[in-house]
């Protein structure tokens, strides 16, 4: 059993997919079929935040490096990418769901085009839940094209140098128009970023999961909120725990902390 308060839920999750090929290697099939496998657990994931009320949801389905694998793999990836968004579009626009790209969108074939952005511009409307699929996605490039913006401004004598500032570097950063991240899940064993939502999670929280992405569950999605819930996000401030040096008001300054499961009127209980 899991628990799962309902008052403090991560209002943006982001998840890094990993492990659908070491998935499939184990059985001793093809790499693809761990990424077919991977797409069932996408659509469990999906239902599972928007049944729990999650504003937002970001998942990392293919980063911009990902296009040097095998010319197969990635076609195959385009084409399970098609498939998903085919099958999943009535859901979508029946639940609430706002769908929702980010990367570099260009560089995706017109198998995956001709879906996607009619189902962006259906969806456009819908605000129960925003789902962000990261495509030919880069938190370097995402950096690097807001750079690019403001050095563009810059030169065109419309912001002055002096402006660039974190906040107008924000601004420009899609992935984060949704809010930036409170916690972000990697599976598949590996503690590391590879390239997501770098500006973003200078405040996020962390969970890494070992299960392979095709056996990610519910259960593991409300133990990871169930962990986030458990944790201090002091965003450089002092804990509550902590004494005050200079008394009340005088830099006694604390950050918000998660309530205590038995402080809250309603917990969610999950069975995994
Ligand atoms: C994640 O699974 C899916 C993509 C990166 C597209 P992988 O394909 O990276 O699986 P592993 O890490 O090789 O097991
Ligand atoms: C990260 O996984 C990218 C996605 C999940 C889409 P990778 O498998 O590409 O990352 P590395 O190569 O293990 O760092
Ligand atoms: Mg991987």
């Amino acid at each position: 059993m899991v628990y799962v308060e309902a008052q403090n839920l991560p209002s943006h999750i982001g998840i890094i997919m990993d492990g659908n090929g070491r998935w499939a290697q184990l059985r001793g099939r093809e790499r693809v079929e761990g990424h077919r496998e991977g797409s069932k657990a996408v659509r469990r994931i999906v239902r599972a935040a928007r049944r729990l009320g999650i504003r937002a949801l970001t998942l990392y389905a293919f980063s911009e490096q990902n296009w040097a694998r095998p010319d197969l793999e990635v076609d195959a990836l385009m084409q399970l990418l098609r498939e998903f968004l085919l099958s999943e579009r009535d859901d979508i626009l029946d639940n609430g769901i706002r769908l929702n790209a980010i990367g570099n969108l260009g560089r995706l074939p017109a198998v995956v085009r001709t879906v996607l952005d009619p189902l962006r511009s259906d969806s456009a409307g819908q605000e129960a839940m925003t789902l962000t699929l990261a495509l030919s996605y880069g938190g370097r490039e995402e950096i690097a094209n807001a750079a690019r913006e403001l050095a563009r401004e810059v030169a065109a004598g419309t912001r002055s140098a002096d402006d660039v500032t974190e906040e107008a570097l924000h601004a420009r950063m899609p992935s984060l128009s949704v809010g930036d991240p409170d916690l972000v899940i990697r599976t598949g064993g590996e503690r590391r970023i590879s390239n997501f939502l770098l500006y973003g999670l200078a405040y996020a929280e962390l969970h890494f999961s070992d299960a392979l992405w095709p056996d990610f569950a519910e259960a593991d999605l409300y133990e990871a909120i169930a962990s986030f819930q458990g944790r201090e996000r002091r965003f450089g401030l002092v804990g509550k725990a902590a004494v005050p040096v200079l008394g009340e008001g005088e830099g006694a300054a604390t950050s918000e902390r998660a309530p205590r499961s038995e402080e809250s009127a309603t917990v969610l209980r999950l069975v995994g």
